[in-house]
Order: C-alpha cells, then structure tokens, then sequence
C-alpha cells in the first residue's frame, strides 16, 4: 500500500493496462514487492491469463484482473467508477514492427485509439499519473551512439510513428492541463526473463526478435539462426544493440512510479532511455546464449533486414540522476534467465 500524497488520498491503486503481457508480467512482480497495489486490464490479445497466474504463484497473491479493450470506454469508466485509481502504468499495444508495416490502421487504431480513450476516462475521473511504455525506436537511425533523450525524433515505421504520436499526445495534454504528470519511458531492447522460469517472453508463431529466436534455436524448435547482415559498420559486422534485463526495466517503473509520486517530479525531467548504454553485437549475444544453455546456435548471415539500423544504444544516465535507476544485470544473466524461461517452457504458456 502507497500513500499517494499529491492527491491527498491513500490506497489507490495502479491501473495496469496490457499487465499480462511480457513486460507487464514482470512488472507486477516489482511493483507487489515495492508494496504497490494494482489492478491488471487487458484484452489477452498477445497474452493469456496463464501467465497471470504464474505471477500469482510467485507473488503468493491473487490479482485482481479485468478483461477488456483500451478502446472500450464504457468498460473502462466502469472501473474507474468501481475503484480509487491513482495512476496507470500503460503498456497496452501492439508492437510487431514488421506487422505494423501490414496493418498500419489496425496499429494506429490498437494504440492511439486506445490510449486517446484511456486519457479521456483519466481526466474524466481525475487521474492524471501516467507512465507510459515507448521505444528506442522513436529516435530512427540515430546520428550518433550513445543516444541522449534530446536527440531528435524520426520513426521509419508505423508502430514507431505509434509511438511517437503518443508521445505527443501526451506532451500537448501536459500544455492544456499541467496537473498531468506523464513519464515517458523509452526501452532499448528488453530480453531475459524472471530467475524463477516461470514467466518469459512468449510470442505468437515465429519471433520477430533475436534473443526468442535463439532461445528457439537452442531448445531445438527452429534449425538455425538468420543474422540480418554481417556488413553494419560495427565491431563484427552485425547490428548492435542495447539489450536490457526485464527484471531491471520492470524496476525502472516502480522508480519512476516512486518519482511521480514525489514532491520532486518535474515535467522537465519525464522522459528517459531505459537501456544499460551497453551496445552487444548479433554475434555477441549468439556467443553468450551458448555459453548459457550450453547449446550449439547454429546461425546463417543473410542480408539486411528492412529498417534495420547498424547500432543502437542508450546514454541511460538522465534515469541515474533523477529515478535513481540503473540497470544492474549481465548478458550473462540475460541469457541464462532467457534460456531458464524457454527450456522449461518449450510450448511458453501453452500446455
Ligand atoms: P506484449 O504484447 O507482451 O504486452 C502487451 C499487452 O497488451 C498484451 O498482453 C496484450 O494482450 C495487451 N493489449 C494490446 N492491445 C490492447 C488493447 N487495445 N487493450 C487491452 N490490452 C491490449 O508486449 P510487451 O513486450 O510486454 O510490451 C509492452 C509495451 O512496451 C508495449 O506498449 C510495447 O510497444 C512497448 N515496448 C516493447 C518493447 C519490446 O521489445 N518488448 C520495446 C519497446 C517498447
Ligand atoms: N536479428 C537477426 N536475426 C533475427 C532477429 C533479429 O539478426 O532473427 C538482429 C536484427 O537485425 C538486429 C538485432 O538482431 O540487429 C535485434 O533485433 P530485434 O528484432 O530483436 O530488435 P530491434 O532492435 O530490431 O527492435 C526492437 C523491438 C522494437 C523496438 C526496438 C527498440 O522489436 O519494437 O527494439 O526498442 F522498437
């Protein structure tokens, strides 16, 4: 239980929307050891609420859970109507890259409705505590490494440009209502999971990113590793990015939670790269999950992959100074946990 003193009410409760998901899973995890109280809303679009009682077993709690849609706004009324929600922690969205260039309007409608819909319901019940899920992906090819949060901003893609537009949606609500406090959180690339196996990233069909790809590689469900390109101007020739424990960004919400609700919260500090500014290369992480799961990855360098970018990594300094957050987990651990999560769970949460 947090007293929520800016609002002079005690016990509310964090509103978590897309909260069965991979990073809202571990989330909730933090959030009930930081004694944060919570309530789970989603629509189990990419999730299942396996996964939900997963976390019930670890946390030894049951979790109150609400199905339902972002872009529902009668169910959503009706539980601001139903309970004291003193923030939320919004990770509701669809998020595939490659799935978004397909079906950009089911993107653009997913998200920007969705949280369009989800601001409306706050202000009309006078939430206005908001931490709110970007990307890395905001800033495109970026001129430089390590990336600061005031590089400019240029997506390629119509899940970055999701992303980028509700950033600004929430920038232009701040300018016509400065009793909003908006934390914007800006992931590198989140892998690893849980040290207990039980929950882990699982996604639907053939992964899109690296590290499930290789987990599935070495848990010998696919044959071989597709490196996109070996010719990036970086160390090895294969792109480079900033991968970031799960368990460590879950606990970048609960500071940023514990910074919200602090009389220090300042607009003009609300937006931050949550990454270790640690840039691993493809053949880096392919070499450090084999050692991990003691497997061989067998790989092949194809070529580029569309969009892709040569090096991408954060300067998560700003989050040090102000949140008080550093990620504090190795690749090594990345992988192992990673390699815990799928070895024990070849099927993820499926039977
Ligand atoms: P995820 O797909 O595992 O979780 C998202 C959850 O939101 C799912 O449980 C899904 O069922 C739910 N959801 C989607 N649309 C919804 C809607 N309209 N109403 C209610 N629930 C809905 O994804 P994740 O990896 O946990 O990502 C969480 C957030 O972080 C997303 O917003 C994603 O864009 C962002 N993000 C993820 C990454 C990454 O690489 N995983 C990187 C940067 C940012
Ligand atoms: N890669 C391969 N083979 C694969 C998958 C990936 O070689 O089968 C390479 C990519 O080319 C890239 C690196 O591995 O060099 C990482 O690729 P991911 O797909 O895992 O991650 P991205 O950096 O492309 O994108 C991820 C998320 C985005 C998010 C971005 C920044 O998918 O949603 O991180 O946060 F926006």
């Amino acid at each position: 239980m947090v007293l929520d003193d800016k609002n002079g009410c005690s016990m509310s409760k964090i509103l978590v929307t897309g909260g069965a998901g991979y990073i809202g899973t571990h989330t909730l995890i933090s959030l009930h050891e930081a004694g944060y109280e919570f309530i789970v809303y989603d629509n189990l679009c990419n999730s299942s609420q396996e996964a939900l009682k997963r976390v019930e077993k670890i946390i030894g709690e049951d979790i109150e859970f609400i199905k339902g849609d972002t872009r529902d706004k009668k169910t959503l009324q009706k539980l601001f109507q139903n309970h004291d929600i003193g923030s939320v922690i919004h990770f509701a969205g669809l998020k595939a890259v490659g799935e978004s260039v397909q079906k950009p309007l089911e993107y653009y409608d997913n998200n920007i409705n969705g949280t369009l819909v989800l601001l409306e319901v706050m202000k009309e019940y006078n939430c206005k505590k908001i931490l709110f899920s970007s990307s890395a992906t905001v800033y495109g090819d970026p001129h430089a490494t390590p990336i600061t949060e005031d590089f400019p901003l240029n997506t390629t893609n119509p899940y970055g440009r999701t992303k980028l537009f509700i950033e600004e949606i929430l920038r232009d609500l701040y300018v016509s209502d400065d009793e909003f406090e908006i934390v914007i959180l800006r992931y590198f690339n989140p892998v690893g999971a849980h040290e207990s196996g039980m929950i882990g990233e699982d996604p639907n069909g053939i992964p899109n990113n690296l590290m499930p790809f290789i987990s599935q590689v070495a848990v010998g469900k696919r044959e071989y590793l597709s490196i996109f390109g070996g010719d990036y101007d970086t160390h090895d020739g294969t792109g480079v990015r900033d991968y970031i424990h799960v368990v460590d960004l879950a606990l970048a919400h609960v500071k940023a939670l514990d910074y919200i609700n602090s009389r220090a919260f300042n607009i003009q500090h609300s937006t931050f790269n949550i990454g270790t500014g640690e840039g691993y290369s493809v053949l880096d992480i392919v070499k450090a999950y084999k050692k991990a799961s003691q497997k061989e990855i067998p790989y092949k360098i194809v070529k580029r992959r569309a969009g892709d970018i040569a090096k991408c990594f954060a300067n998560p300094n700003l989050a040090k100074e102000i949140l008080g957050w550093k990620a504090t987990k190795t690749i090594e651990q990345m992988c192992l946990d990673s390699w815990r999560w799928q070895s024990d769970n070849p099927n993820g949460y499926k039977k």
